[in-house]
């Protein structure tokens, strides 16, 4: 068989924080495991670069869609490199093979009679003069009442819904109530493939997670409704029937076919053939990696839009889902500055693999899981430090002064028989884990090994147990090359590291972990693997990127302080700014006007404002925000019921200076 691993495509609007990473990591883990295990494996991934999410940012950042997917493709590709992500190809839903094929489908989906046409009364915005697609729309979730809920789907109870059902509904750009008008849209006949679906599901359930499995079951179980796949944008794939040119498919619609089109892409650079991978069933094992919300589009819409082409196409295997992480308790945002973002983490001074370690020993598998800066600091040096490091270290360098690097193969009696017996077992269960894709119970296991490694180094004593010493360093340099070969997937830089501080140059496989890799090597004096995370860092990290307890420990020097020009000014016009809800336009008069852009808007009504005096930090380096240039700042003290502008106790004149 062969093994087809996909990641969900990342939208190409953002960049990404370290729970968009996880998919992309968790597939990364499969297919080098894969590789490792020799089977043909082809993992592809791209950017998801169609829907209304790409020209609400092109809006916003004045470009056109193009540039800015140009823009974020760049930085995702760069990321995920950074990272040492191993895809065999990452694509763009943008490329002419994803027009091209995404309209085969359709047409075929069409001839087979599974599209119809309906006329859709639709929410359309007078003030923009556009129909607001799902995301251009905010108001009350129908399901549980959410406030803030937006689009299609509740991000607070997950639900998915029609975006008229909203309550209240709001025109996100202008805040406009949107009326609704009449549009003609084109439906995919979901309910016909009911029966198809079930099977589809039942055939896999024993190697789906729970969740995908009730998850879906329940999503069919509910009732299966026709789904609307067109929209009326201009970015996207056209829709090829006549009289249709002015309507895109819906970014979901194509997003899926992105798989194929970006291995057609590969397969044409490659000179292969992508049928190989995607018109294969019964060769071909299709691995699926995504978040949580993902699911029905990969167990339901997707096989349906598939099987609805009777073109037999491989359809998903294995599903794997990973649930959210959150950052340091709370959410990431970008636009507050608060969590990690790959832009944070490759300028991190971390290595790749203390992320990628990190990540996938807290790998939100069954429930959610949290970043702490702390517990980053803490697993990094007890675990990589403390653990790996210090074995493959301590193993190393003893055979470097003691032996003058000679590893030789040594005679072993039933004790290290037995060791070597239970390490074998470990290896058993990591696989086991692996190819059921509990990804992080598999990195548990290996640290396993690499605890007993230490261990077995402890009680042999080989600085005082002279006559067993060249034993001792043999046995542990074989568990280190077995660790070199199963942390692959997991840290493959310091794999390849370790084994060449072993100085072997046989490829890694996976089942050279099940023999004794080293017989006879001479080694060099051995690196550290890696390097403690001091406190300072942590501290650092927290007061940059926000944390739970930020003490600012170490003093700032006098004439830092001194640089910021802090003034009294008196707010003399506010008004909401035009393109974003949470932000406020100030004009604050210091002796002369200045504009700042304030987001303070959740806690001050802007008429509320005019009169008030504030503290200026006045000569800021000037930031455009959504359009409107900011010249400074005003301070606010914030704790957990919100936000209070500073504002001098006794009347003082417009521009005096804050000492
Ligand atoms: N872009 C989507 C997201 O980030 C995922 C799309 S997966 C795909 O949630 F396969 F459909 F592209
Ligand atoms: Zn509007």
């Amino acid at each position: 068989m062969r093994v087809l691993v996909t990641s969900a495509l990342p939208y190409v609007n953002n960049i990404p924080h370290l729970g968009n990473l996880i998919p992309v990591l968790s597939a990364d883990v499969f297919a080098r495991f894969k590789r490792l295990k020799g089977e043909e494996t082809l993992y592809i991934c791209g950017t998801d670069e169609h829907g209304t999410a790409t020209e609400t940012v092109a809006m916003r950042e004045g470009m056109t869609p193009q540039e800015v997917c140009d823009k974020y493709y760049k930085i995702h590709k760069e990321s995920y490199e950074w990272l040492n992500i191993s895809f065999d190809h990452f694509g763009r839903t943008s490329r002419p093979y994803q027009h091209k094929i995404t309209q085969h489908i359709f047409l075929k989906l069409y001839e087979n009679g599974y599209i119809f046409e309906r006329e859709l009364e639709q929410t359309y915005c007078p003030s923009c003069e556009r129909f607001l697609a799902d995301r251009y729309i905010e108001g009350e979730c129908p399901h549980c009442g959410y406030e803030h809920a937006r689009g299609d789907q509740c991000e607070n109870c997950g639900k998915v819904y029609d975006s008229k059902d909203l309550i209240n509904a709001k025109c996100s750009i202008c805040g406009e109530r949107p009326i609704i008008k009449k549009t003609q849209h084109l439906f995919l006949d979901l309910p016909q493939f009911e029966e198809c679906l079930l099977d589809f599901i039942e055939e896999r359930k024993s190697v789906w997670s729970n969740n995908a499995v009730n998850f879906s079951i329940a999503w069919i179980k509910e009732g299966l409704e026709p789904r609307c796949i067109t929209r009326d944008l201009e970015w996207g794939v056209h829709v090829p029937l006549p009289g249709w040119e002015h309507k895109v498919f819906y970014v979901w619609f194509d997003a899926c076919i992105g798989y194929i089109s970006i291995t057609q892409e590969y397969c044409h650079e490659t000179h292969t053939d992508w049928e190989e991978w995607w018109k294969d069933p019964d060769n071909v094992l299709l691995y699926q990696f995504m978040g949580k919300d993902n699911i029905p589009f990969h167990t339901v819409i997707f096989p349906a839009t598939l099987m609805g082409t009777r073109e037999r196409y491989t359809l998903l295997n294995q599903i794997s889902v990973n649930e959210y992480i959150t950052y340091e308790g709370g959410a990431f945002s970008k636009s507050r500055g608060i969590g990690v973002f790959c832009d944070d983490v490759m300028s991190s001074g971390l290595p790749p693999d203390v992320w990628r370690y990190y990540l996938y020993i807290n790998r939100p598998e069954k429930q959610d899981s949290d970043f702490y800066w702390e517990d980053l600091q803490e697993k990094t040096n007890t675990e990589l430090v403390g653990n790996l490091g210090n074995f493959v270290y301590r193993t190393l360098s003893f055979a470097h002064r003691y032996l003058d690097g000679h590893i030789a193969e040594q005679e072993l009696n039933e004790q290290d028989r037995i060791f070597l017996q239970d390490i074998a077992q470990q290896i058993d269960s990591a696989e086991q884990a692996l190819e059921a894709c509990e990804l992080k119970t598999a990195l548990k296991t290996i640290m396993v090994i690499c605890r007993m490694g230490n261990q077995y180094f402890q009680e042999h004593e080989p600085w005082k147990q002279k006559d067993t010493r060249e034993k001792t360093v043999y046995v542990c340099a074989n568990v280190v090359a077995k660790l070199a070969i199963l942390l692959e997937p997991y840290i493959p830089q310091t794999s390849q590291t370790m084994w060449n501080q072993l100085n072997l140059s046989q490829p890694r496989v996976w089942n050279l972990a099940r023999t004794l890799p080293v017989s006879h090597t001479t080694i060099e004096a051995p690196e550290l693997l890696f390097t403690p995370i001091e406190d300072e860092f942590i501290l650092k990290m927290k007061a940059k990127y926000g944390g739970k307890t930020v003490e600012l420990k170490q003093p700032i020097p006098y004439e830092h302080f001194e640089k910021l020009d802090l003034r009294v000014g008196e707010i003399v016009k506010a008004e909401s700014h035009p393109n974003a809800d949470k932000l406020v336009v100030l004009t604050v008069n210091i002796g002369q006007p200045v504009t700042v852009v304030a987001g303070i808007k959740q806690w001050y009504d802007p008429s509320d404002l005019v009169g008030k005096k504030v503290v200026l930090l006045a000569n800021l380096e000037p930031i455009t925000l959504r359009g409107v240039k900011s010249n400074g700042m005003i301070l606010a003290a914030q704790d957990s019921s919100g936000v209070s502008l500073l504002s001098p106790d006794k009347p003082v004149a417009p521009g005096s200076k804050v000492l």
